[in-house]
């Protein structure tokens, strides 16, 4: 079904690029930063694995995100829209990195709470002696033999529901006075506070064998097809690409804006971080090893245990524990916070743009159903277990598979790469070549292909964690499953308002009127970003 190609509703936008780059490297920085990098890096040969770090960083991180940044602004569109202006059939792509947004932001809200109870908890270390057994039976009181509990836990369901209504509150407001406020603010406060956590943490008896541990380079490991799969995954996490989330961002950008510069800022910004978290989670483990003579991989647990467990107990050792502990977890909730904006506002975008609907409605109405379900799956004695599954196959399975189906469809099939490549070019300071073809199609491709390949394989052949079959093919593959059917089912939904719909290949149709007329009028790049954007604003 075509449109008449005339323009839909305007656009809201970024009220400059310094709040989009903010609001960016706010959405990057999250608690994929804070506790996934570091055991991720851990396990997979410590100072080894900063080079398929870096591999993945420049390979597919960089390229994807140039690319996602040039599809929202090209477009300026969510992505089901975005896809749906490529090519009608298209419409699914789009659909799919909603949904995994979708899930990721259910699980996430709830990781946000459990911190925000922490930061208070730190002040009287309410863990006690024995932060392991407090997290699990006393503070999730967590059940893994029930697939699905209805016991909710009270103090978790509260901060859930503070974290949705925050959440729902911010993006109701809106891009730029919403989200863009919040970043302004939360973003050089995340960066103070977090400062002063690596710091505190550096300063403490023992941390050199922390970063020692960290650091030691375990060569072998680089021979480990796992570990690169750990690196490119972590990246695309990471960076908020390929699942729709920057793609939305960027297209609440003004027409005249330097892509590929901000790009390259948002990436460097979220690696430093990354690194400086890594730094500063394992000089508190070096300290913690030393006080008990023990080596730092017996202290140094995974996942949510690290950020829960390792570090309650490190609190407890420490001579400012309290203060050290509220900074850590209110560094924690902030970064999550600003990641999980970017995470509701792919979905609240999504249906305002296929409705046609104020964001106010959307922002309360579809935020009010994803926060039941949330609380329904999280806050209860097997929110555990269902975050756990979920996390690892939205992220492992669906991230990197909808990751190589959209390089797979727009290059592949509806070859639009060098279409792209012009659009990035007519605006940006730094000009994307071949390089950033070959890597977004041919590295690309191969890598996640085979990272897909890989990890399909292993949870086939046995059921992911420890888990039950059955729990692992309701909150894992049942989840994937639905992802892929809602795509399709919503596709088949009418688009409401006029928005210019399906074009043929290699015209500029669905391109929004006032980004064409900057493409049709290039306008050197002359190295100040200030002018360059003020003369884009004003076209
Ligand atoms: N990029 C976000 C994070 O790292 C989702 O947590």
């Amino acid at each position: 079904m075509s449109a008449t190609p005339q323009q839909g509703q305007r656009r809201e936008v970024f009220s400059s690029r310094w709040v989009f780059l903010l609001a960016a490297i706010g959405s990057a920085v999250g608690l994929g930063n804070i506790w996934r990098f570091p055991y991720i890096a851990y396990d997979n040969g410590g100072g080894a694995f900063l080079i398929p770090y870096l591999v993945a960083l420049l390979t597919a991180g960089i390229p994807l995100l140039f690319l996602d940044y040039t599809l929202g602004h090209r477009y300026r569109g969510s992505a089901p829209l975005v896809f749906r202006r490529i090519k009608s059939w298209a419409e699914p792509v789009g659909w799919i990195q909603v949904g995994i947004s979708f899930f990721i932001t259910l699980y996430y809200a709830a990781i946000i709470g459990w911190s925000g109870l922490y930061a208070v908890k730190s002040l009287n270390k309410a863990w006690g002696a024995d932060p392991d057994t407090y997290f699990f039976s006393d503070f999730l009181q967590f059940d893994d033999t029930a697939s699905f509990s209805t016991n909710f836990v009270p103090q978790i369901a509260l901060a859930l529901a503070l974290v949705w209504i925050a959440a729902i509150v911010v993006l109701a407001i809106g891009v730029d006075k919403g989200i863009g406020r919040v970043a302004k603010v939360f973003i050089p406060l995340l960066a103070v506070l977090f400062v002063i956590v690596v710091i505190q943490a550096l300063l403490l008896p023992g941390a050199a064998t922390g970063l020692d541990a960290l650091f030691t380079p375990d060569w072998g490991a680089l021979a480990d097809a796992g570990v690169w799969v750990a690196a490119y995954g972590q990246i695309f996490f990471s960076l908020s690409v390929s699942f729709g989330i920057m793609l939305t961002y960027s297209s609440y950008l003004r027409p005249r804006t330097n892509l590929t510069g901000t790009g390259l800022t948002t990436a460097f910004a979220n690696s430093s971080f990354e690194v400086l978290a890594g730094i500063g989670v394992f000089a508190a483990l070096g300290f913690m090893a030393v006080q008990q003579a023990v080596p730092v991989d017996e202290v140094a647990t995974s996942g949510i245990g690290l950020a829960f467990v390792a570090f309650p107990a490190i609190i407890n050792e420490m001579a400012f524990g309290p203060i050290f502990g509220f900074l850590f977890f209110s560094s924690l909730t902030i970064a999550g916070f600003t990641s999980l904006f970017s995470l509701l506002e792919v979905v609240v975008s999504a249906f305002k743009d296929k409705l046609n609907l104020p964001r106010k409605t959307v922002a309360v109405a579809i935020g009010t159903v994803m926060a039941l379900l949330s609380l329904a799956l999280f806050s209860t004695t097997s929110g555990l277990l269902a975050l756990d599954i979920m996390d690892k196959f939205t992220n492992n399975v669906g991230i990197v598979a909808i990751a190589l189906i959209s390089v797979i469809v727009l290059d592949w099939i509806l070859r639009r790469i060098d279409e792209f490549s012009s659009h990035i070019n007519a605006v940006s300071s730094f000009k994307v070549g071949t390089l950033w073809r070959i890597s977004v199609i041919n590295v690309t491709t191969l890598v996640l292909g085979f990272t897909l390949i890989q990890e399909l394989i292993t949870l086939i052949q046995e059921p992911y964690g420890g888990y039950t079959a059955a729990q692992v093919a309701l909150y894992g593959w049942g989840v994937i499953g639905l992802i892929v059917v809602a795509a399709f089912a919503l596709s088949l939904v009418p688009w409401r308002g006029n928005h210019p719909l399906d074009g043929p290949p290699g015209s500029d149709f669905g391109v929004d009127p006032e980004i064409r007329r900057v493409l049709h009028q290039p306008r050197k790049y002359n190295g100040s970003d200030k002018q360059h954007n003020e003369k884009g604003a004003a076209l």
